[in-house]
């Protein structure tokens, strides 16, 4: 008796430290759970993660190889107060798509999808997944372009009914995905904290380097934003329909179109504007539950002479002018994607060395420790700044990987002072200001919160 009553007790206080009851929802500007504590989301971004999980990683002291990366990623960042990952949920290498032929799937890629989710779970990290990829060679827009035997390569993506019927069948095959660790769907697991529709989705034109089928078009069309504006629309509106428990966001930069009013806070010389990406626009819609933002202020302006360029100013009007779009449109906004390339001195015919730990300390962790402020100011501050209620860093280090475009130099090992002393301190403190319960957010109750019909109802409640 005595024993049962010890060991319920235990249970109880389990179920409370392990933190979050059922699917992360947006109520207000904050996330939260059912019980209307608030969930930060910080975290990684995993690029590589599913490629390591199907063992394509070699020689890694940190990976042994395969499956077991998975797991030492997932318990170092818990033990590190990381709540989220960000994760590809989808090949990077072309030898490696999830969805190698239209419609067909690698089911090895799958498996190891499913691993991943299910590892998460356990170690008590929410993950926000990807569709696809506007880079690279797998799973990404250009496959649909060749699927569909596009022709123009800027707009048709988005306007071809044959390539949105493409788009949505992932998505279909995605969310109904039976966990083959877990038996769950993948639109019934909560532990799937959002999906995002596409990785910097745009309508920039592919260089012919990446695919030479298409000419080089110099000018995406103008009716571009109006596309991919429509586009998110039409995708988020089906991901909600085929699972309404997930939260779903767009997953790119957030650049304003041209005639926005904001446009004068995109970074650059004026190429941002006509990307098609148009933040306060595309955000509005109500299938986006949450708005989300990007950060890479030395790619954004690199060969930009003409451009003067002011760091600290760029940095703090970036995020204000983001936040205030966020808080006019009541929802919260997440620092999706940061990061900081360190110089590589010994780099040299695409073998990488590690940057030295005075580089880093100097360049990087001055860098994040700048981007952890901002996050940690938000916690406390008044609207509209207190919108920004997360931040995720680029990238986990899969060390020795052998898909070399990623230069290495982004990537932040857990044994990195950025990881010692930024990362993990700096997202302790911020986890701290989180509310025990945020006001204004109605409960959802246990018993009916999980089947479709009640979620389908959560945004009601949660207005
Ligand atoms: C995570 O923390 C637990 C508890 O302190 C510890 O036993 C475990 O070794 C840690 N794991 C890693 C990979 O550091
Ligand atoms: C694309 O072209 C190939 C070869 O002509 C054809 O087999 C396929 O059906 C076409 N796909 C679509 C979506 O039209
Ligand atoms: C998921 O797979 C398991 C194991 O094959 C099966 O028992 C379960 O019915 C499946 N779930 C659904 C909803 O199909
Ligand atoms: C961006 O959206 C605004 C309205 O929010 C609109 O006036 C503007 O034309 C759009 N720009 C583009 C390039 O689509
Ligand atoms: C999708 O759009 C239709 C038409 O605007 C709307 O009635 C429906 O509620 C939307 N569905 C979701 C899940 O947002
Ligand atoms: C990397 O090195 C180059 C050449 O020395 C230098 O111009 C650049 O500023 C350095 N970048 C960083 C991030 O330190
Ligand atoms: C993709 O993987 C193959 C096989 O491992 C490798 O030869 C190739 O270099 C990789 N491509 C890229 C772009 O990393």
């Amino acid at each position: 008796m005595k024993a049962v009553a010890v060991l319920l007790a235990l249970l109880v206080s389990f179920q409370c430290a392990a933190g979050y009851q059922g699917f992360i929802r947006a109520s207000g500007e904050r996330f939260v759970d059912d019980n209307c504590q608030e969930f930060v989301p910080l975290g990684m971004n995993t690029w590589l993660l599913l490629e390591s999980a199907v063992g394509t990683l070699i020689d890694s002291p940190m990976n042994p190889y395969g499956l077991d990366t998975v797991d030492f990623t997932m318990e170092v960042a818990a033990n590190n107060s990381q709540t989220t990952a960000r994760v590809f949920a989808h090949g990077i290498n072309s030898t490696l798509a999830l969805q190698p032929e239209q419609g067909v799937y690698n089911e090895k890629a799958f498996q190891a999808l499913d691993y991943i989710i299910s590892r998460a779970a356990h170690y008590g990290i929410k993950l926000i997944l990807t569709f696809g990829d506007e880079w690279n060679t797998a799973d990404s827009k250009i496959n649909y372009l060749e699927w569909g035997n596009a022709t123009d390569n800027s707009n048709e993506f988005f306007t071809s009914d044959t390539l949105q019927g493409f788009y949505k069948d992932h998505i279909l095959t995605m969310v109904n995905r039976n966990n083959t660790y877990t038996n769950t769907l993948y639109k019934n697991d909560p532990t799937i904290m959002a999906w995002d529709l596409m990785n910097e989705v745009r309508c920039e034109c592919f260089p012919v380097s990446l695919y030479p089928a298409f000419p080089t078009n110099v000018e995406c069309l103008p009716t571009c934003g109006d596309a991919l504006d429509s586009w998110v629309q039409m995708m988020a509106n089906y991901t909600k329909t085929v699972d309404p428990n997930h939260m779903v966001t767009v997953g790119y930069e957030g650049f304003w179109g041209e005639y926005d009013a904001d446009v004068q806070y995109n970074p650059g010389n004026g190429w941002a504007g006509i990307t098609g990406q148009n933040f306060s626009r595309n955000m509005a819609h109500v299938e986006i539950d949450f708005t989300e933002i990007h950060y890479w202020p030395d790619e954004w302006f690199a060969n930009q002479q003409d451009i003067t360029y002011d760091a600290a100013q760029f940095l703090t009007s970036w995020f204000n002018q983001h936040a205030a779009v966020a808080t006019a449109l009541g929802k919260p906004l997440l620092l999706e994607e940061f990061g900081k390339a360190v110089n590589n001195t010994a780099a040299g015919n695409g073998v990488q060395a590690a940057p030295s730990a005075e580089s880093i300390a100097s360049v990087r962790d001055t860098y994040f420790s700048t981007v952890y402020q901002q996050a940690n100011d938000a916690m406390t501050a008044n609207a509209p700044m207190s919108t920004l209620r997360g931040a995720m860093w680029w990238q986990w280090d899969m060390t020795n990987t052998p898909f070399v475009f990623d230069g290495g130099n982004l990537e932040v090992s857990y044994q990195d002072s950025t990881f010692q002393d930024v990362i993990a301190p700096q997202s302790k403190t911020i986890l701290g200001a989180a509310a025990a319960t945020v006001d204004s957010c109605t409960k959802i109750n246990q018993k009916t919160g999980t089947t479709a019909t009640a979620a389908a109802g959560r945004r009601l409640l949660g207005a």
